[in-house]
């Protein structure tokens, strides 16, 4: 008996490995990493933790596709409660490639170490059970704590990041950073600086503001500073620079799809630049009810994203509107960085709708005085009832 199981080199799946053996029976374990932009040094890990505890290892890139959901996450404003979606935009992804290599390995079942209070779990079995295997959860199915896998990984012999003393989940790709667990759970803790990696303290930050300017073609960012940049190193460099200004940190409240709240943190200073810049370019470009309608399709499409049910039609037929609206999505965008913040101080369009010619004080291209007749009819309704509210 085989399995495939979706391997990061934590806590939790890495002590999949022994109970698969262990408490499933299985004779082959096979681990997959799968790098979703994973800095160097995390995917080096995971892969020799798998090759030393695992009967065989694959790491599959699924860069090309990440960057592509990061891209649409861009174009969609990407935000469920206020978190950009790191984490769910990539599980898909990665079950996509575990699948493929279960495939390729025959294996009688996929494996995966998420608990069984997250999201993680639905977003990975949706993709397994799309490909027709069956799911192993032993993390969920044997309910186990954070605190008996530590404790089980030292009679096993097998080193863990996580301690007692500091047992943070944290799960990062290229969008974002999330760090969860231990003193965190209690929503009145205040989290401790040693939790962020991606942002300085704003405190610290530079004393200096930093300009920079972002190219959009279609909704997607393609230049930094006039530098055409690849989707992949153009997020890499916007995490380093925004993360040097303190940019990106969210500590929140969010709701679980099972129905439980949970307490969040998330670093993401290139998601943060990013989206900022493109709402702001969105802004010169689309119409009022655009950007209106927009919201509501944001909304509804980051939804689908954090549940994971990017296999649903409503996924793509959704793309297809946001796709329309971002064919004038093409311009620039000036952004100033300070002490946590990335703030738009310019922008530019040949597909604007803004008219300086039209809007300014010191033009006569539009008569004015038109206005007072428009003004004449706007607020009737209003008026008459507060006539009419005196004789309630
Ligand atoms: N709350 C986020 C989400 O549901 C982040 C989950 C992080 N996962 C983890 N295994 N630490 O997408």
């Amino acid at each position: 008996m085989k399995a495939v199981l979706a391997y990061s080199g934590g806590l939790d799946t890495t002590v999949c490995i022994f109970l698969l053996r262990e408490k499933y029976g299985f004779d082959e374990v096979v681990t997959v990493t799968v790098d979703i932009g994973l800095p160097e040094k995390e995917l080096r890990r995971a892969e020799e933790r798998g090759k030393r505890y695992a009967d065989k290892h694959y790491t599959v890139s699924a860069r090309k596709e990440f960057v592509e959901a990061i891209f649409r996450m861009i174009k969609a404003n990407a935000d469920y409660e206020g978190y950009v979606l790191g984490t769910a935009m990539a599980r898909p992804i990665i079950a996509e490639k575990v699948a493929e290599i279960a495939k390729k390995e025959r294996a009688d079942a996929i494996a995966h170490g998420c608990t069984g209070k997250g999201n993680d779990q639905l977003r990975f079995e949706n993709v397994f059970r799309q490909h027709g295997f069956k799911v192993i959860a032993p993390v969920r199915e044997l309910n186990l704590t954070r605190e008996w896998e530590i404790e089980y990984a030292k009679q096993h012999g097998i080193e863990v990041p996580a301690t007692k003393e500091r047992p943070f989940s944290v799960d990062e790709n290229l969008w974002s950073r999330s760090i969860e667990g231990g003193k965190l759970e209690d929503p009145s803790f205040v989290p401790p600086e040693e939790i962020y990696e991606w942002t300085r303290d704003p405190k610290l930050s530079p004393e200096e503001p930093e300009i920079i300017k972002i190219d959009f073609e279609k909704g997607v960012p393609i230049a930094l500073n006039d530098e055409k940049l690849d989707g992949f190193n153009l997020i890499s460099k916007l995490n380093e620079i925004g993360g040097k200004h303190g940019i990106g940190r969210t500590d929140m409240i969010e709701d679980r799809v099972l129905g439980l709240k949970a307490r969040e943190n998330y670093e993401h200073p290139a998601a943060s630049i990013l989206i900022t810049a493109h709402r702001d370019l969105e802004r010169l470009v689309l119409s009022r009810r655009e950007l209106k309608f927009k919201r509501i399709v944001e909304e509804e499409w980051s939804e689908l994203v954090y549940y994971g049910l990017t296999n649903e039609p409503l996924f793509e037929d959704l793309n297809a509107f946001i796709d329309k609206t971002q064919e004038r999505v093409t311009g620039w965008v000036k952004l100033k960085l300070y002490k946590g913040l990335a703030m738009p101080i310019a922008r530019h369009s040949e597909f604007a709708l803004y008219s300086e010619e039209l809007v300014s004080f010191d033009t006569k291209v539009l008569d004015q005085k038109l206005a007072e007749g428009f003004s004449t009819f706007h607020g009737l309704q209003g008026r008459i009832y507060q006539q009419l509210k005196r004789k309630l």
